[in-house]
């Protein structure tokens, strides 16, 4: 356990959203959430997946038992491009919607944050890009994931896609917090095997890069070392048996608890290195991540031995009897089994990247050199090549 924090020279935010629901059964307390926020028109922001699964009907319901009725948007897309959030704003503009409903992976979420923002703010999404540029409040919103990955309903972070420069815009601003956070494992029962393991290992990145980002926090470093331990231990089991109700259950606390930690500790290197992967070869978000953790950790062990020890203990390794640099090592040593044992390979040339791109991964990478700021170790291009290849 760890007792002193060592950041009493700079000032530490934490943020979350105002309640969390937790627990199977969860998702049949939405109307009850819904007449405390006030709210008499509804729209619930989802993409076509959830509604053919027939999630929605999981939401909708507990909102008629309340009397309230709900409108749905289902256009939702991965990465979302800024048209898709403007339009869908603009329905809940034109339709005089007070509580948006965001209900699936993070690009749903992400896309209800927005709109219930924009429903009061004037103008495109991206007029607000950028840090707390977002001048009002916006309509209430109740976040439901039906993946344990992303934790976007703990963040006041929004990732969308600029489609005119095929860009990654981010909005930050904290009236991006959602009202109700309900955190249902049911939802996530039926999530197939390579969907577990992708937005798993997203989670796992989040609490990994956080935990040794050179910006974090004393909340940051809590909630994030007690993810990764519940990563290690239930992300195998939710990927062998989707059925699994307690990995099932642990696994959406566990990217709750990652979201809630890097949106006050900040990522790294990783996400950086990895965005590239998701734009040119349309690679899920968690999947770009997974490829390149153990290559960046292992780049980055020297800026934080100690911190790295810690995660392979929390990940199950003996490190008792080993000096600062192995037990470090084994940090590396244990994000290769997880990641074998449910079914990602660490080689790019095994998710469709040929040897001759690196050029172009290391240009799409040094763009993303922001996230290399929080990074426990700083990148020269040359060294991002040398990570780039050791994937290969
Ligand atoms: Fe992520």
């Amino acid at each position: 356990m760890q007792t002193t924090f060592y950041q009493t020279d700079r000032i530490s935010t934490f943020l979350a959203s105002k309640k969390v629901l937790l627990g199977y059964g969860a998702v049949q307390h939405v109307g009850e959430e819904a007449r405390k926020l006030g709210a008499s028109k509804i729209m619930v922001v989802t993409d076509a997946g959830v509604v053919n699964a027939g999630i929605i009907e999981m939401v909708q319901k507990p909102l008629e038992a309340a009397g309230l009725t709900s409108t749905v948007f289902d256009e939702v897309l991965p990465e979302p491009p800024a048209r898709i959030i403007d339009a869908c704003a603009q329905m809940v503009r034109d339709g005089g919607y007070d509580l948006i409903v965001g209900l699936g992976g993070g690009s749903s979420l992400d896309t209800a944050k927005a709109a219930g923002a924009l429903a009061v703010n004037p103008g495109s999404v991206l007029d607000y890009v950028g840090l707390d540029i977002l001048p009002r409040r916006g309509v209430s919103t109740i976040l439901i994931p039906t993946t344990a990955g992303t934790g976007s309903e703990a963040t006041r972070v929004m990732v969308l896609t600029d489609e005119a420069s095929n860009t990654k815009k981010v909005v930050f601003s904290d009236y991006l917090l959602p009202d109700a956070a309900v955190l249902d494992p049911t939802l996530t029962l039926t999530v197939p095997p390579h969907v577990t393991a992708d937005t798993g290992m997203d989670a796992l990145v989040h609490a990994i890069e956080t935990y040794v980002s050179a910006i974090t926090t004393p909340y940051a470093e809590v909630l994030a070392l007690q993810a990764i331990a519940m990563i290690a231990r239930h992300l195998p089991q939710a990927y062998a048996k989707g059925s699994n109700r307690l990995a099932r259950y642990n696994m959406l606390l566990a990217a709750n608890l990652s979201g809630a930690a890097f949106a006050s500790g900040g990522l790294g290197a990783v996400h950086g290195l990895a965005y590239v992967l998701g734009t040119e070869y349309h690679m899920a978000h968690g999947r770009s991540n997974a490829i390149m953790l153990p290559h960046v950790m292992k780049y980055n062990l020297i800026g934080n031995l100690e911190k790295y020890g810690k995660i392979a203990a929390a990940m199950g390794e003996p490190t008792a009897d080993l000096n600062p640099y192995e037990a470090a090592e084994r940090s590396v040593a244990a994000v290769l089994a997880l990641m074998a044992a449910v079914g990602i390979s660490p080689k790019l040339p095994d998710h469709g990247v040929p040897a001759e791109d690196l050029p172009k991964l290391v240009t799409g990478g040094l763009a993303q050199a922001r996230l290399f700021v929080p990074n426990p170790r700083d990148l020269t291009e040359k060294d991002v090549e040398t990570v780039y290849r050791n994937a290969f």
